[in-house]
């Protein structure tokens, strides 16, 4: 489920091993992976730089990056970017030499990137042309995965609704969730519509126990402008020198931490938001990004993408005050799985954006989620290929017509929307970057409301994609509010007001949801 670069990367590594069927919700390049831009961190000078590279996430992790998970990640983030260069990714090179860039919190410059800005995009590209080229592999596009169907204690099948409104079951030795994240949860998000959690939340309903649901992770920079949506402002702007300006034109990270523009993303984007504070409840002042002193580097030339974007709104790197807010970017938390993708429940696996290994802690280091998706994905398939044939004998593909075809009304379309929209907002206003219990209730309050409408929409409009999204968008939002509440520390991403410390006693572990909703602390 899911064609990112996860999704990807494991069919590629299963295609030879039986049918694999890669479902997305529409057309294959459509995902988070084609959206981002700044690169893909890569040690690939040897040991000292591979420990380098594991220092610098196990920093930004605010103590809680899993070791072995992060390890894993570095030393085998080398071999998956090789072979990725092999199957035909073109990173930009000057002289034949790899281009690479710095972003927050890496100590030196391993960020690889692709036509500028580019680099999800051309990762994207390459990985679903050598799977269109493996026999083995078959996509299913424009279809969204509705339900998750047990056997006997593990995941059997999965129920599939296309385009034409046609639900389909397709039985499956295994399934491995890589969907995403879900940045759709909140109102400000880089996240394209697709974000919307489905496998977090199919997972959570088939049993699967979620983890570090309370780490959202904010951009510091994304475009901020009426007119326009959260577009992403690459990291990598900061990385090739970009400031951080406030309303009265002052350079004001020298404030918050010594690494300056390039500290921590959780730290920059709380920063921002306290500079973006007015002096009153619900003001608001701007905050710029500046790259007007940056000389040498052919902006245009190096940020094509991102120009082209702010063209379109008269704004350009090289001339103009850029207008930044911090927007809901990538979920640390997700499935729970161990090393190998696998979890809770059997059947059923996970990787990339949709898992949580606790490779990233509170708080990811920039362009490490690309890797994740290379490095996790290609072992989640090992490991369901190492699991054999599963147990159980299921029907083959067989029509599920026990729910009524989405009728579609648009007053009740309407409702639906409004509805998505309510839990969004309240999401950004409740559980944002500074949230405390009482807003977290509030949280609650706002999800319980949403979630009590969409049953109800459902009820009287049966299943639809957008039926879908909703409902998992509330089974996610919940997650983040129940875990945010639990986890009474800031620590990373998850700033409390009415704990602004970090409480390592008692918090230096993964927070774990299980399905009944109880959230518990454990260690790993
Ligand atoms: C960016 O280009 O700033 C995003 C990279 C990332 O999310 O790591």
């Amino acid at each position: 489920m899911g064609a990112g670069v996860a999704g990807l990367r494991a069919a590629v590594e299963l295609a030879g091993h039986g049918k694999v069927l890669v479902v997305t919700k529409e057309a294959v390049a459509e995902s988070n992976t084609h959206y981002a831009q700044g690169g893909i961190a890569v040690a690939m000078e040897g040991e000292r730089d591979v420990a380098l590279h594991l220092e610098d996430t196990l920093n930004a992790g605010d103590g809680l990056v899993y070791r072995k998970a992060a390890e894993v990640l570095v030393e085998e983030g080398p071999v998956r970017v090789r072979e990725l260069m092999e199957w035909g990714a073109q990173f930009d090179r000057e002289e034949g030499r790899l281009l690479r860039t710095r972003e927050g919190a890496h100590s030196l410059p391993r960020i690889l990137h692709a036509n500028g800005d580019a680099t999800g995009a051309e990762i994207s590209r390459s990985l679903v042309a050598f799977a269109r080229a493996h026999e083995g592999i078959t996509f299913a596009e424009w279809t969204t995965v509705t339900g998750l169907v047990t056997a006997d204690g593990r995941v059997a099948a999965v129920d599939l609704l296309d385009r034409e409104g046609q639900n389909r079951q397709v039985s499956a030795r295994a399934v491995l969730i890589a969907a995403g994240g879900a940045g759709q949860v909140y109102s400000d998000t880089t996240n394209p519509a697709v974000a919307t959690g489905d496998g977090i939340a199919l997972a959570a309903k088939a049993g699967a126990a979620l983890a570090d649901m309370e780490f959202y992770q904010f951009h510091p920079t994304a475009l901020s402008l009426a007119s326009a949506p959260r577009f992403l402002l690459s990291e990598a702007l900061r990385g090739e020198g970009a400031y951080l300006r406030n309303d009265r034109r002052e350079r004001f990270m020298e404030r918050y931490h010594p690494q300056l523009e390039l500290a921590p993303r959780d730290v920059v984007a709380r920063a921002i938001t306290r500079e973006g504070m007015g002096a009153h409840p619900g003001e608001s002042r701007v905050v710029y990004l500046d790259m007007r002193h940056v000389k040498g580097v052919n902006l245009r030339q190096r940020f094509p993408g991102i120009s082209a974007v702010l063209d379109r709104y008269g704004l350009a790197l090289e001339r103009d005050l850029i207008p930044v807010r911090p927007a809901a970017h990538y979920l640390m938390g997700g499935v729970r799985t161990d090393l190998d993708g696998r979890t809770t429940v059997r059947g059923l696996h996970a990787a990339g954006e949709a898992a949580c290994t606790g490779v990233h802690g509170a708080n990811r280091l920039a362009s490490n989620s690309l890797l994740e998706g290379l490095v996790f994905g290609a072992r989640a398939a090992k490991a369901i290929l190492d699991e054999g044939p599963a147990p159980v004998a299921v029907n083959q593909a067989q029509i599920a017509d026990d729910e009524p075809d989405f009728a579609p009304d648009a007053a009740l379309e309407q409702r639906l929307e409004a509805t998505i929209t309510r839990l969004q907002q309240g999401m950004w206003a409740y559980a944002g970057l500074l949230r405390e219990e009482a807003t977290l209730r509030e949280g609650v309050r706002v999800q319980e409301a949403c979630a009590a409408d969409v049953a109800e929409l459902r009820s009287e409009a049966g299943m639809s994609r957008r039926m879908a999204e909703a409902e998992a968008l509330c089974a996610v939002a919940r997650a983040i509010l129940d875990s945010a509440q639990a986890r009474t520390e800031s620590r990373g991403a998850h700033y409390r007001n009415d704990y602004p410390q970090r409480d390592d006693a008692r918090f230096q572990k993964h927070s774990v949801r299980t399905s009944d909703g109880r959230v518990t602390f454990e260690a790993w």
